[in-house]
């Protein structure tokens, strides 16, 4: 499954923003990221909110959180979200980053997401950028195991420890892990062997390099690839890695090629 995000391409395009959301849509794409952090939740109302007549064929997600804001806010922040996006609850909410928030706070501000899923405002619970110390945190109190942590994963960083920590600790509790900036390589950061290798990939198999990024993110991480694109021409470009499935050598070549760096946009 793969997500179209609404921060970093099109954060800042309010305007015009929903006739794109409606266009991405029309092409095929269901899921949809956002968050409070964005400021930009009002874009999905008018193409996918309740009288849209698309919101049971679309999946929202949308995030908790600023700085410094406590476990009292939660209930607030998803009714103003919710208020935004002109929903009646949201497929997935999380939790957007554990940085913000007071030191040994999370337990309290898991235990009232788990209300708000109990309520049905959101259908789903999840979790963003927990590292593995974040998530056993969770662990000695939660009663709804986080369903998903959104957390960056690239052929930069999927090799380093903060990564494999989290690895470790999704495996363990069945958190899935939904990947993001995998596109760090077309975008961040070069890398001249790795540039290669998804050139040479993708000619052999009739992909883009785009979309032989997204299926190795899709296949390693497993989980919702959080992409983003602020040109509509590259929409079905994302949506044709679909077609597409890389042999276990093509796996591992990017991933043994792209642990020649470390890097990390985000985090
Ligand atoms: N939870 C978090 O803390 C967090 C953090 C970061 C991001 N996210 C989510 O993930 C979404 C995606 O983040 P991201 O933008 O970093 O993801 P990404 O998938 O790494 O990058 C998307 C960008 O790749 C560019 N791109 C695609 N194909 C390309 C090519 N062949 N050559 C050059 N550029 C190419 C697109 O450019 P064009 O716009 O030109 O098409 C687009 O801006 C965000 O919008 C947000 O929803 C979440």
């Amino acid at each position: 499954m793969l997500a179209l995000g609404t921060s970093t391409a099109i954060r800042f395009c309010k305007q015009g923003g929903s006739d794109f959301i409606l266009n991405a849509f029309s092409q095929g794409v269901r899921h949809f990221d956002t968050a409070e952090d964005y400021f930009n939740e009002e874009v999905l109302a008018e193409p996918l909110g309740t009288t849209s007549g698309r919101r049971e064929q679309a999946f929202i997600t949308t995030k908790f959180g600023r700085h410094d804001k406590t476990a009292q806010n939660v209930r607030e922040s998803l009714n103003k979200s919710l208020k935004k996006l002109r929903m009646d609850y949201v497929d997935l909410y999380l939790v957007h980053d554990p940085a913000w928030y007071k030191e040994g706070s999370l337990g309290e501000i898991w235990a009232a997401m788990e209300k708000l899923k109990e309520e049905g405002l959101c259908r789903a619970i999840g979790v963003s950028n927990f590292q593995e110390h974040h998530i056993e945190e969770l662990a000695r109190t939660w009663r709804i195991v986080p369903s998903i942590n959104q957390v960056e994963m690239s052929p930069f960083c999927a090799h380093d420890a903060m990564f494999q920590g989290i690895q470790r600790a999704c495996e363990k509790h069945g958190i899935v892990i939904s990947p993001y900036t995998s596109l760090a390589p077309l975008h961040h950061k070069q890398h001249p062997p790795l540039d290669e290798a998804v050139q040479r990939i993708g000619r052999a198999r009739g992909m883009s390099d785009t979309q032989v990024l997204l299926a190795w993110a899709l296949q390693t991480g497993k989980g919702p690839v959080v992409t983003a694109t602020a040109k509509l021409e590259r929409v079905q470009d994302y949506l044709g890695t679909f077609a597409f499935v890389l042999q276990p050598e093509e796996l591992e070549e990017i991933s043994r090629v792209g642990k020649q760096v470390s890097y990390r946009r985000w985090t």
